[in-house]
């Protein structure tokens, strides 16, 4: 029997509630595919930084290193200046740990919680692999001049050769593995960004002479937030950098149903992976058990294919999408018709 060491990281806000949640679906579905699993808690979040003042302790990446996957809730509290924590922990060991893919699915399961009309679950199903280790993200730049009239802010987006095409290579291969209509598109902007997203194309071109199988195209940003909603029909697997990737996919969260149902994995394929809800912390509905659990869950589940538990994945997964179908009256916080810990139970109940 296959035994996995999971790290968990419950994070701020409602992020402990969601993980406990996951946590439950995962005992459950480890009993019924038959693996075992062992956990180890990191308090790693805001209440730990304002009692000790350290965002990470020096061992932390290091330790992390020595587990099959990271279970995290959210990072971010409202007592914490902004950037102080998502720097510090989710960016920290997004790069220490080399996760250069985010991959985030975007999937409607009940034209119910779709905000467009006529919209239905075969028209919104399409995967963002986001760059997730460069970019703007990189942080380089600098003032000059700072605090006076004259003052410039330079912000620079970081693209290196090599990290642009392991992440092409990435998204070619899931295309070719798992894409509905084996089409990947570029969503650049070549029209301005003319050094960044010309070696971006320039790469994806090259690259895409391997996959003779994987059908290519190229949407600039702006029409591709404009076609998310138009057409989102259109897409099956998008390869976009790190700050794109963050923008389009909160966009693809809205029109799958929000953020309760919203997932997405920091992959490193060679490594450590850490998978997680999308949505923020939401310190409102902290303690009151209304956040909705299933995008943790939904975490749950990539992580588990992640992971080669393919099956109590996919477990998972089918019950998520039975109980959004069958029992749930909507899909944000407070107004499901369930608490947090009723819809963990919901989907324990419909694993099968
Ligand atoms: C996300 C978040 C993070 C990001 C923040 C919290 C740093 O918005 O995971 O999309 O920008 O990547
Ligand atoms: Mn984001």
């Amino acid at each position: 029997m296959n035994t996995y060491k999971i790290a968990v990281i419950p994070g701020d806000g409602t992020g402990p509630e969601v993980v406990n949640e996951g946590l439950k679906v995962l005992q459950a579905v480890s009993q019924k595919c038959g693996f075992k699993y062992h956990t180890h808690t990191y308090d790693f979040g805001g209440e730990r930084y304002l009692r000790t003042n350290e965002v990470l302790p020096a061992s932390a990446v290091e330790e992390l290193k020595t587990f099959d996957a990271i279970f995290l809730g959210a990072i971010g509290h409202p007592d914490v200046k902004p950037g102080i924590l998502e720097k510090g922990i989710l960016l920290k060991l997004r790069f220490d740990l080399d996760q250069y893919i985010n991959l985030r699915p975007v999937q409607l399961y009940d034209d119910r919680f779709c905000p467009l009309k006529n919209k239905k679950p075969e028209d919104i199903n399409f995967t963002v692999v986001r760059e997730n280790s460069e970019g703007l993200y990189k942080g380089l730049g600098e003032f000059q001049h700072k605090g006076t009239k004259d003052e410039i802010a330079i912000q620079v987006s970081h693209n290196t050769r090599k990290g642009v095409e392991r992440c092409l290579r990435y998204a070619f291969e899931y295309t070719r593995q798992f894409g509905k209509k084996k089409q990947l598109t570029l969503c650049g902007k070549t029209n301005v960004l003319t050094f960044a997203f010309d070696l971006w194309e320039r790469t994806f071109y090259e690259v895409a002479k391997e996959y003779p199988d994987v059908k290519t195209d190229y949407a600039h940003v702006d029409a591709t937030t404009m076609w998310f909603v138009k057409n989102p029909e259109w897409f099956d697997v998008i390869v976009t950098d790190n700050m794109f990737g963050d923008i389009i996919t909160d966009l693809g969260a809205m029109i799958q149903g929000g953020m309760g149902i919203a997932a997405g994995g920091n992959i490193n394929p060679q490594g450590v992976s850490m998978f997680e809800p999308i949505g923020g912390s939401a310190p409102k509905y902290t303690g009151k058990n209304i956040i909705n659990p299933l995008a943790a869950i939904c975490a749950m589940a990539m992580l588990l294919r992640q992971i080669k538990e393919t099956k109590a994945g996919n477990m998972i997964e089918t019950a998520v999408k039975e109980i959004v179908v069958t029992k749930l009256k909507d899909l944000a916080a407070g107004k499901m018709g369930y608490s947090t810990t009723e819809v963990g139970d919901l989907v324990v109940k419909h694993l099968k």
